[in-house]
């Protein structure tokens, strides 16, 4: 899944303009943690980790940041200056937050607890973690069972003498082998 702006309501008062939140309507997942980050000295880098399974919304409610997204292929750069805009990020993203205008207030709504085992701060790590879960594949017999494998050979090339059993990938479908023998 891919990141994504997100524009929240914003009620325009000439007392002062209001936004919200709430659970599978602005965001979406169930809130279960709000945290936020600020008095960041001029210069700092905050982040530079990736979620296992965590899912957030990244909010500048005053001043600006940049979010720089790294999802083990490309990075992008999300500035976000805006109260009312957020930016999704999906788990199993590399992430860093920089940038900071003074008294910047940087808001993040997170899909789950605190939880240390959840994060992934080494970048080398997160590489691995991601292509060993792109390697996760699905061979499928001529009755189309399918059994769930991780790929001990990743980039191996195989010779096919017969075409029993395809090995494809679990996450986008292609097939990415064949299997020549399975014995039971
Ligand atoms: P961390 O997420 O590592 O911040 P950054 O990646 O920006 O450096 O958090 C810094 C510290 O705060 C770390 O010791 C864990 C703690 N912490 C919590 O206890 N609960 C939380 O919800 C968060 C976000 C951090």
């Amino acid at each position: 899944m891919r990141e994504r702006l997100i524009t929240l309501p914003k009620k325009v008062d000439k007392r002062g303009n209001l936004s919200f939140i709430e659970d599978y309507q602005q965001i979406p997942f169930s809130i279960a943690r709000t945290y936020w980050i600020y008095d960041v000295p001029g210069g700092q880098k905050r982040g530079s980790h990736a979620f296992k399974n965590q899912e957030e919304v990244i909010f500048a409610i005053s001043g600006s940041l940049d979010v720089v997204l790294y999802d083990g292929q490309e990075e992008r750069r999300y500035h976000l200056n805006r109260s009312h805009i957020g930016l999704y990020v999906p788990n199993k993203m590399w992430r860093y937050l920089e940038n900071f205008s003074t008294n910047t207030l940087c808001l993040i709504v997170s899909s789950m607890p605190y939880r240390e085992d959840e994060y992934i701060r080494n970048l080398r790590e997160f590489k691995k973690y991601i292509r060993t879960e792109h390697e996760e594949i699905v061979i499928s017999n001529k009755k189309n069972e399918h059994i769930n494998i991780i790929d001990p050979y990743p980039g191996h090339t195989t010779t096919v003498f017969d075409c029993n059993l395809i090995i494809k990938c679990h996450k986008c479908g292609e097939t990415i082998g064949i299997l020549i023998e399975l014995r039971t």
